[in-house]
């Protein structure tokens, strides 16, 4: 059913079951929110998209409030707006004053409600938080004192990844965001999708940085720097630097990384080429010897360990085939080194992947050889973007390159 609402003193439709926060946006009216995310069921938490009804002694979180018929609303009165002021002036006051070091520096959420608020001093004092970083896992790095407490974090991994790594601890004041007795990711039951560092507005939940082993690396003259490419790195990083679509990005990577100071620059599409030949080899073995099926195989090492953490008695019917990462880590440092006449260990392979557990696949005991890893450091498409910047370099003004022999080619079956 579809009826007429008045909004800060104009008419607008809304339709019935809908939220007062959904009717706004259809309209094109800007609330801001916090805990909020579209899909998922509202909880109220924040209280930042609160608004102002007539009639109303409360102000009401639009997110999580039905519209209804006889509805007059202000998204923007002096109430409401010194309300929001409030709650993030609270959020502030323990949260660290470190923005220019914080990885989310100019990506923050918190950070663009103050700025939208025009918060331009600390009214509140500052309560200090004493809480260390838990950097543990070798994927996701744990802050929590810049945790807000939106539970973001809590709902995507239970409701959409459906592990609960994430969960409220403690109460009132000591409330904190973390896995079960406040333990350490590394020995939880964290399967290193990343997706909480996707949905946290600050910088509690982040990706491990490794920008600055790959900068000793380079600068180091005695290794022998490569880099292999994820074909799905070159389509995100258009987007972070306004690629026109169309422009063969590519080919400006390549270019790119080697002005950075890559010797050798690799498609990680070869090994999965590879990768296909040996997944159909074993798929055809396992029909042949009618045992282990349905094969499950997957080149996703967040799916691998959520098959060790939750269906041990599935185990065996995965595909024993390394992902493309781990097969070009390992041609690199043994048919690409005997090529070469370089010595495994003096080579030093970075890959640029779009996830974050591919920085836990390459640390596994089975990707090292005789104390050598297959892959020494992964980059995130955001390390990349950041590497970039860091070089000064303007992607777009480079002259397209090809990649290097012998991991230049594919077929794209993968
Ligand atoms: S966004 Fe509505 S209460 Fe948090």
């Amino acid at each position: 059913m579809i009826f007429n609402i008045e909004v800060n003193q104009k008419t607008i439709k809304a339709r019935k079951g809908d939220t007062i926060l959904e009717t706004l946006r259809r309209s094109g009216i800007s609330v801001p929110t916090l805990c909020n995310m579209e899909t998922f069921t509202p909880t109220g938490a924040c209280r930042i998209c609160v608004v102002e009804i007539e009639g109303r002694d409360d102000l009401v979180p639009s997110c999580s409030h039905p519209v209804e018929e006889w509805m007059k609303i202000h998204t923007h009165s002096p109430r409401v707006i010194h309300a929001r002021k409030t709650i993030v002036e609270l959020l502030l006051s323990s949260h660290p004053d470190d923005c220019l070091y914080c990885i989310r520096n100019g990506n923050c959420e918190l950070q663009d409600l103050a700025e939208q608020l025009g918060i331009r001093e600390r009214r509140l004092p500052m309560v200090k938080t004493f809480i260390k970083q838990d950097p543990s896992s070798a994927s996701v790095v744990r802050d929590p004192a810049k945790c807000v407490l939106c539970g973001r974090c809590v709902r995507f991994c239970k409701e959409r990844i459906g592990i609960s790594t994430f969960d409220f601890i403690g109460k009132g004041m000591k409330t904190l965001v973390g896995p079960t007795f406040n333990n350490q990711l590394n020995v939880s039951n964290c399967i290193t999708c990343g997706q909480c560092i996707m949905v946290c507005p600050t910088g509690a939940l982040h990706e491990k940085d490794n920008i600055s082993q790959v900068q000793h690396a380079l600068q180091n003259p005695q290794k022998y720097t490569v880099v292999q490419i994820s074909p799905t790195v070159s389509v995100s990083l258009a987007e972070e630097f306004n690629v026109k679509p169309g422009r063969e990005l590519d080919g400006l990577l390549v270019a790119t990384l080697r002005k950075i100071g890559f010797q050798k620059v690799f498609k990680t599409a070869f090994g999965a080429d590879m990768m296909v030949l040996q997944i159909v080899d074993e798929l055809m073995q396992r029909i042949e010897n009618k045992t282990l099926l349905p094969m499950f195989s997957s080149d996703c090492p967040a799916f691998v360990k959520y098959m060790e953490e939750y269906h041990h008695d599935l185990l065996d019917r995965l595909c024993t085939c390394k992902s493309p990462q781990q097969i070009t880590g390992n041609l690199i440092k043994h048919h690409f080194a005997r090529q070469q006449k370089i010595k495994a260990e003096v080579i030093y392979s970075v890959a640029l992947m779009p996830c974050t557990a591919k920085k836990f696949e390459a640390q596994r005991d089975e990707n090292t050889h005789r104390g050598i890893s297959d892959v020494d450091t992964v980059l995130t498409t955001r390390e990349l973007a950041r590497l970039i910047r860091l070089y000064g370099l303007d992607i777009q003004q480079v002259a397209p390159e090809l990649p290097d022999s012998p991991f230049a080619i594919r077929s794209s079956a993968g």
